[in-house]
């Protein structure tokens, strides 16, 4: 008994009573919904993913929209943060330019504020850059040659990575590179593992799978797939913090600085504020491979305990980043919602590099993820 009033007695202080907080400002990041595969046209049910390859299924736009309820339930109907009306100026979503993450984004939105049941429903100022400008949440190989510098560190046979023009060449070679061949008993080839997006696709969204893919080859697909994807972004085992610099270096960078400006702004210690004062909720629209990233970048312990076994964040996966006022003082406070049907969002801010408790001063926060922060467009020459 002691010891739990002992042990509890910090977490009560880190915890202020309502009244003494006030929510400044929201970062949303969420990965699109349920999709279809890519590649492997002979394994796509043209049924079920009627929008064509890599793109949304019904399903998923549902689900997508449903997220966009939830954070209405949260953000407007519980803490009254945001207007029950939409006003655009409080909000700023931005989109990669993929067309599943656009649509996603409008989705999203159409969900917070369609409580009328407008028809059709409102539309959504969606903001977004095409991907070969978009450093911030599109850098990866094919636009960053100093990735391949850092992958013939561990696998010196690479070749010269401008020379890869395609994914599939690009991932053929880092699959070879995690010598996934020598411990798979049938995704040993560059062929089979070009099949595993569109098998898992397949079993994402309850599909009928070929009678060859049994439960024991479901479990090996995962793992070959997951280790080439910890391999390419330099996650996990392979944790390497230039890579992480080059994805999500930007996003990281701006994530901390929109936090930064706004309680300056809010304190009226800072200049140019007339864009970041009405905002509330800027929310980012995006893939597996970014989140995946981002919550390696902020601890090591931040992805696994988010992912709790999953190898990637799943369709729908949520991240959300708090900036709040306690008593006069900024303390941040990180979430993450695993997917579109899981009602609670846990708190992650203990697993923060740097932090303790579930709120974290901004300070702290702001100097959790320095090794990663960079910006790519200079970094990936
Ligand atoms: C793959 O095998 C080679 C040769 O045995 C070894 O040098 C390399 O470190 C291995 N790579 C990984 C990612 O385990
Ligand atoms: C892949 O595994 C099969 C058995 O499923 C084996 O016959 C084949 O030689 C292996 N290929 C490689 C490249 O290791
Ligand atoms: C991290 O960077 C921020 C912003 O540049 C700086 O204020 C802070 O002191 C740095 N923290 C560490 C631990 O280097
Ligand atoms: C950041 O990088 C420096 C220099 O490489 C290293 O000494 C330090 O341990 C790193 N910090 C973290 C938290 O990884």
């Amino acid at each position: 008994m002691k010891w739990l009033l002992l042990y509890s007695l910090p977490l009560a202080l880190s915890s202020p009573i309502n009244g003494d907080r006030e929510l400044v400002f929201v970062q949303a990041l969420w990965r699109h919904g349920q999709r279809a595969g890519n590649g492997a046209d002979h394994l796509h049910d043209k049924h079920l993913f009627k929008y064509g390859m890599g793109e949304l299924t019904e399903a998923g736009i549902d689900h997508t929209y449903n997220l966009g309820r939830w954070l209405r339930k949260r953000y407007v109907d519980e803490k009254q943060f945001l207007s029950s009306v939409m006003n655009p100026k409080e909000l700023y979503i931005e989109s990669v330019d993929v067309s599943r993450c656009l649509m996603c984004a409008q989705a999203v939105g159409q969900g917070m504020y369609n409580a009328e049941g407008r028809n059709p429903p409102l539309p959504v100022a969606v903001h977004s850059r095409p991907k070969k400008m978009d450093w911030m949440l599109s850098t990866f190989w094919a636009n960053c040659p100093a990735t391949g510098r850092e992958i013939t560190k561990i696998c010196p046979d690479f070749p010269d990575i401008t020379t890869l023009t395609n994914y599939n060449d690009y991932t053929a070679e880092t699959f070879r590179c995690t010598n996934a061949s020598q411990h798979a008993t049938y995704f040993n080839t560059t062929e089979k593992h070009l099949l595993i997006d569109a098998l898992i696709a397949l079993e994402q969204a309850g599909a009928k799978l070929p009678h060859w893919y049994t439960h024991e080859l479901r479990r090996e697909a995962k793992e070959v797939f997951d280790k080439n994807a910890r391999f390419q972004l330099g996650i996990g085992e392979f944790h390497n913090d230039n890579i992480l610099r080059y994805t999500t270096g930007l996003l990281m960078d701006t994530l901390q600085n929109q936090m930064a400006h706004k309680w300056a702004c809010t304190q009226g210690t800072a200049n140019n504020c007339r864009d970041i004062r009405p905002i509330k909720f800027r929310a980012y629209s995006t893939q597996d491979w970014i989140l995946n990233s981002l919550l390696e970048s902020l601890g090591r312990g931040t992805r696994v305990v988010a992912l709790d076994g999953h190898g990637a964040p799943q369709f729908n996966a949520l991240v959300l980043i708090e900036l709040w006022n306690i008593r006069g003082s900024p303390y941040v406070k990180l979430r993450y919602r695993p997917d579109a049907h899981t009602e609670a969002a846990t708190v992650l801010t203990p697993n923060v590099r740097g932090c303790w408790h579930q709120y974290c001063s901004l300070d702290v926060f702001g100097s959790c993820c320095n090794n990663t922060t960079s910006n790519p467009q200079e970094a990936c020459r």
